[in-house]
């Protein structure tokens, strides 16, 4: 484990890291007008979005964080222009390319959320490889979220469920959640959304039944560890009671 780990598991700094979620997720809004303001391409929004993954992934592992979920592409994401849906396909292969070994070497496991099947040969390829070669890694998970949508998810959980030939008494909520992309993780704590906006776009919308929500304005190529860490202290005031009194 190479990022010095202020984590929950390890001592120092333990006050305020014992509060950090165990899950975050994060909807990576704004990289289009990021660039917009700049006089830019959007593309150039969504490279700089790609470069600012490295850095949230790093302060989130030093924040003792067990999981972080990215919403990088989503199903909606499809009905964009075809130049902008390729680039934003090329980046993600290019990102594999050049930091799937330094996850790695940092103990990054990742895993995919979505459909990697609808994607290029090459880069479901590209996925599958990270994937593989980051499965055994215990730093920090960071899944991704790329051809990903929420009801698909369900969808795919149910025709899971219909093709292994469960009888309806052995679907309860525990057993579906293992038909899920997220199989086997815990829930999102805290869905953060930079850009702004106040919506889920489909996004995690069975895993986010009871998680706290904060949007920011801040748009995401310039969310940085001081935006996390006000994520993270805005969380600390929230009391979470489940429906409990
Ligand atoms: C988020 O940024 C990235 C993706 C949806 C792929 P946007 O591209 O949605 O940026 P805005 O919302 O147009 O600024
Ligand atoms: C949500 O952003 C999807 C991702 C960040 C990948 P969008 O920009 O696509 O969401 P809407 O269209 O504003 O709801
Ligand atoms: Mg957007």
């Amino acid at each position: 484990m190479l990022f010095r780990g202020k984590g929950n598991r390890a001592g120092e700094g333990q006050a305020e890291s014992q509060r950090a979620p165990r899950h975050i997720a994060i909807i990576m809004d704004g990289n289009g007008r990021w660039a917009q303001r700049r006089g830019l391409p959007r593309l150039a929004g969504h490279r700089a979005g790609v470069q600012n993954i490295r850095r949230v992934v790093e302060a989130c592992a030093e924040s003792g964080i067990e999981t972080l979920t990215i919403y990088a592409f989503s199903t909606e994401n499809w009905g964009r222009p075809e130049d902008e849906v390729k680039g934003l396909m090329n980046l993600l292969g290019e990102a594999l390319a050049r930091e799937t070994q330094t996850l790695h070497e940092k103990g990054v496991r990742l895993r995919h959320l979505g459909e990697i099947s609808d994607l290029s040969p090459d880069l479901a390829q590209r996925i599958r490889d990270a994937l593989a070669l980051t499965a055994n890694n215990t730093t920090i998970t960071l899944n991704v979220a790329f051809n990903y949508g929420g009801r698909a998810e369900i969808v795919h959980a149910v025709q899971g469920i219909v093709a292994a030939g469960l009888a309806p008494s052995e679907v309860d909520e525990a057993r579906f959640a293992d038909y899920l992309y997220t199989a086997g993780q815990s829930d999102p704590d805290l869905v953060v959304r930079t850009g702004g906006e106040m919506r889920l776009s489909n996004f995690l919308i069975w895993q986010s039944a009871y998680a706290e929500y904060y949007s920011t304005e801040v748009f995401w190529p310039d969310f940085d560890q001081e935006e996390l860490r006000k994520a993270i202290a805005a969380y600390n005031q929230r009391q979470r009671r489940f429906g409990k009194l």
